[in-house]
Formats: structure tokens, C-alpha cells, sequence
């Protein structure tokens, strides 16, 4: 199968884990900063599930099928499961590292697509680099002492 196709399966399933995940830590987050970290973490899913979407379109416009089970993406991500029992600043290292691990997942998939000539791919893939290095940032301040 093409090579940016599966790439971008990495990236789709990665983002699908992490969005849920992220819904996991904005139902179940606790303590003194409830109401910033419930908010924050909306705005992040909110942002991945858009990503998720135009993920799964880029791979319809490249022929081929996008797949769209759990069974799929716990097969293919990185992403490990969230522990809703977590503490707030578990909760907030655990998507600052998760955020890292997808960023690295994009820097591949960007490679393999300008690899392939795929500028619209490649050009996508960077803007998610930017919004997750973003976020990582901002988790990284929220833990700042
Ligand atoms: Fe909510």
C-alpha cells in the first residue's frame, strides 16, 4: 500500500487515542484547578477531533479507504490508554508526553510525504507539528512551579 497512506494511519490512529484520552482527563480531572484543566483539555479535543477528520479525508483523497474502528487504531498507536484515576499534574505530564510521542509520529509521516513529492500532506502534517508543539508548551507551563 502507498507509503504516506499508512503514515497517515499512524498519525489518524495516534490522534483518535490521544482525542480520547483527552475527553478521559476532561471527565475525570480533580483538584484546586478543576475549572482551567476541564476547559483546557476541551479546547485540545476539540482541536483533535478535527484533526481526525481531515486526516481520514487526506487518506480518501490518496484512493484509498480510511479505516475506523478501535480494534484499528489500538493496533497501530502510540499513544497509551489514559488512567482516569490519574492525579491533575499525572493527567497534564501524561498529555504533555503524549503530545511529544505525536509529534514525533508527524515528523516521520512529514518525511515519508515530501519523500513521495506530497506537498499537501507534508504541508498539513507540519501545521499539526505546530499546534502540538503548542499544546506541549502549555502543559509544560501549567507545571511549572
Ligand atoms: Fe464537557
Amino acid at each position: 500500500m502507498n507509503s504516506v497512506v499508512n503514515a497517515l494511519e499512524v498519525v489518524l490512529a495516534d490522534t483518535y487515542a490521544l482525542y480520547l484520552k483527552t475527553q478521559n482527563y476532561h471527565w475525570n480531572v480533580e483538584g484546586q484547578d478543576f475549572k482551567p484543566l476541564h476547559e483546557m483539555f476541551k479546547e485540545q479535543y476539540d482541536d483533535l477531533f478535527e484533526a481526525i477528520d481531515v486526516v481520514g479525508e487526506l487518506i480518501r483523497g490518496l484512493g484509498s479507504r480510511t479505516m475506523g474502528t478501535f480494534g484499528d487504531f489500538s493496533r497501530l498507536t502510540n499513544i497509551k490508554d489514559g488512567n482516569k484515576d490519574a492525579s491533575a499534574a499525572q493527567m497534564v505530564s501524561d498529555l504533555l508526553h503524549d503530545h511529544e510521542i505525536i509529534g514525533q509520529t508527524l515528523g516521520k509521516a512529514s518525511k515519508i510525504a515530501q519523500e513521495a513529492d506530497d506537498g499537501v500532506v507534508a504541508s498539513y502534517l507540519g501545521s499539526r507539528m505546530a499546534v502540538h508543539r503548542k499544546t506541549a508548551w502549555m502543559l509544560r507551563s501549567t507545571l511549572a512551579k
